[in-house]
């Protein structure tokens, strides 16, 4: 999980460096360190904790100089200590590295026996003394990187720098993500785009068992046997600022505001109003393809798995088709019966996610056809689908997905509408109301935002709360477990979501004064069933805060506190239910105080399993 940035041209870099690292902070940020050659030998600082340490150790110690790279580590081989943070260095090579070695105990043994002396405990350090090795040989970088790199089993994204050889950094990359940027006269890479965006926009994503020199002249590009490759970067559409906090306090606040924009731009181009039909072309998927689907089987983690429980209501709901929803992780520790005539939606706003990954290429070998539901472009999980449909978000920087859940749920929307229209489950006219209440979804969405100064009011009590419960029915419980799950990585407050209809079996135990019941309970089919749920908690003196429909005259006799929102169709709640309990989150957090954009033990993308 970690991130890595690279710069060779004419500028001095640390800056440069230090600028990329901020915008990877969000990958893990356990310590952060450069590594920068200044015309004679590699000067390296590393420092334990936020990237601000290793800026104040900067000024201790400047690092001047045009060639350099950098590293922000989420720690999994090794405590987060100095001598574990990266760059990694033997002799004049100095290394960042964003993965995992899975043989490093055999590779470390093998190394140890030639009398290698290691100064960390990380899988990393391996790798530099490995290159060490083979430059010793006397080729040039990119062959002893080569050679080292066929020891290695697992996943690794690097960037390496020789002393004696200081025009160059060499890069490599399967299963980490990396990003080559073009600029003029001079050359980026970085785990993720935003992170050099401010320099240029012509980037190169690396795929898997690709091998790259960077020069001021630009990329060498090879695979890892040698062969040469011929690719072009293409040109990102985001702008920078949209990387940026805009005013707002936090990412995350910034992000929570997008969402309507986010909404129209994933929709945008994909409806067809007049025909009641989406248009997509890069699904993958013909209409005989559609009609003879046996069955829809999703994969996500996190946020993502609970955008496809909605997936699955939708599925059923529209496509009539049957759909099974899974968390990745635990896909891959079975042996789950899929194959032939099986669709699998792969979900993942980053694209990398391991377990996702993963569990994707145990479908493909079964012999499942794959789509991939992805929000950066050419990332791992698009790549090794069959087809892909991709969330247009923009680049969604706080840890806590919010815009990238909403625009997935809307992808769910017009990925059932899609298989609907042509398996001939779902009537035109039908597909034409939902379509039109889905387009007009985000204004309601706007109305939801300006609910702020009630929501964030309704936080402050909830703040001193030790442990809180989330209730939904039907379309409402993937909001419910989302929202649960917003609360706890944010606030740290133990949050539990739970189909209300479950409480009954166990959960009501729980309940009392001290526990705050946040109940989602739009106008819908299930809301008498979830007002009697409530009634049941509120007797046993727990607090509800309903959110709920505009105009209910009910809930006043239901719920203590409530947040209403605008009436949509009953099959679009979840675009402005989620809304509330984001923010309610938020605010939560922001009164705790804990760090909302990089909350404890998170990283962005998870790449380890
Ligand atoms: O990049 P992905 O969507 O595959 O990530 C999956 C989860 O790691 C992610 O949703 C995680 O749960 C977030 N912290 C949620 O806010």
């Amino acid at each position: 999980m970690c991130g890595i940035v690279g710069y060779v041209g004419p500028q001095a870099c640390a800056d440069i460096l230090v600028d990329g690292l901020r915008r990877l902070e969000y990958r893990g940020y356990d310590s952060a360190g450069l590594a920068v050659f200044d015309g004679k030998r590699t000067g390296v600082v590393r420092a334990v904790g936020k990237l601000q340490n290793l800026v104040n150790a900067l000024k201790e110690k400047p690092l001047p100089g045009s060639l350099g790279i950098g590293h922000t580590r989420w720690a999994t081989h090794g405590r987060p200590t100095e001598v574990n943070a990266h760059p990694h260095c033997s002799g004049e090579i100095a290394l960042v590295h964003n993965g995992i070695i899975e043989n490093h105990i055999e590779l470390k043994r093998h190394l140890a026996e030639e009398g290698v002396k290691f100064s960390s405990d990380t899988d990393t350090e391996i790798v530099a003394h490995l290159i060490h090795r083979e430059a010793k040989t006397g080729d040039d970088l990119l062959g002893a990187v080569r050679r080292a790199l066929g020891h290695v089993h697992g996943a690794y994204a690097v960037a390496v720098m020789d002393a004696r050889q200081p025009d160059r950094i060499v890069v490599a990359k399967n299963a980490s993500p990396l990003v080559i940027g073009f600029g003029e006269g001079e050359m980026f890479c970085a785990s993720d785009i935003p992170a050099i965006l401010p320099y240029t926009k012509r980037m190169l994503p690396l795929e898997e068992g690709e091998i790259g020199v960077l020069t001021e002249n630009g990329l060498e590009l090879y695979t890892l046997d040698g062969k040469r490759v011929d690719r072009q970067p293409k040109t990102i559409t985001w702008s920078a600022s949209q990387a940026e906090k805009g005013g707002f306090k936090h990412f995350m606040l910034k992000e929570i505001n997008e969402q309507p924009r986010a909404i129209e731009d994933t929709i945008r181009g994909r409806v067809d109003l007049a025909a009641g039909d989406v248009i997509e072309s890069e699904l993958g998927i013909d209409a005989e393809t559609a009609k003879s689907l046996k069955r829809v089987y999703f994969i996500a983690c996190g946020t993502s798995h609970h955008a496809t429980l909605y997936g699955r209501f939708l599925m059923e709901h529209i496509a009539k088709v049957p759909s099974q929803t899974e968390l990745a992780s635990e896909f891959i520790g079975r042996d789950p019966v899929v194959g032939e005539g099986d669709l699998v939606v792969a979900v993942s706003q980053s694209g990398e996610t391991l377990d996702t990954l993963a569990a994707l290429k145990v479908a493909k070998e079964k012999g499942a056809r794959i789509l991939a539901v992805a929000n950066v472009i050419d990332s791992a999980i698009p790549r090794a689908a069959h087809g892909a449909f991709y969330t247009h978000a923009g680049p969604e920087i706080g840890v806590a997905s919010t815009k990238c859940f909403t625009t997935q749920l809307a992808a769910m929307v017009l990925l059932a509408v899609f298989l609907g229209r042509r398996r001939g489950t779902l009537e035109k006219e039908r597909a034409q109301e939902i379509l039109q209440n889905f387009v007009e979804i985000p204004n309601q969405m706007r109305t939801v935002l300006a609910l702020d100064d009630i929501i964030r009011d309704l936080a402050r009590p909830l703040a001193q709360a030790k442990s809180a419960l989330f209730l939904g029915r039907g379309v409402s419980y993937p909001i419910a477990v989302e929202g649960a799950l917003k609360l706890k990585e944010i606030s740290y407050i133990h949050a539990e979501g739970y189909a209300a209809g479950e409480m009954k079996h166990g959960p009501i135990a729980l309940i009392d004064a001290d526990m705050p019941v946040i109940a989602v309970m739009p106008d819908d089919k299930a809301y008498e069933k979830i007002a009697s749920n409530v009634q049941e908690a509120k007797a046993r003196e727990g607090h509800v805060l309903a959110v709920a429909t505009r105009h209910n005259a009910d809930i006043g006799g239901i719920a203590h506190n409530a947040i209403y929102v605008p009436k949509v169709d009953p099959v679009l709640s979840p675009f402005v239910t989620a809304l509330p309990l984001q923010l309610l989150s938020y605010f939560v957090a922001d009164f705790k105080g804990t760090d909302v954009d990089q909350p404890r033990n998170l990283a962005k993308t998870v790449t380890v399993e």
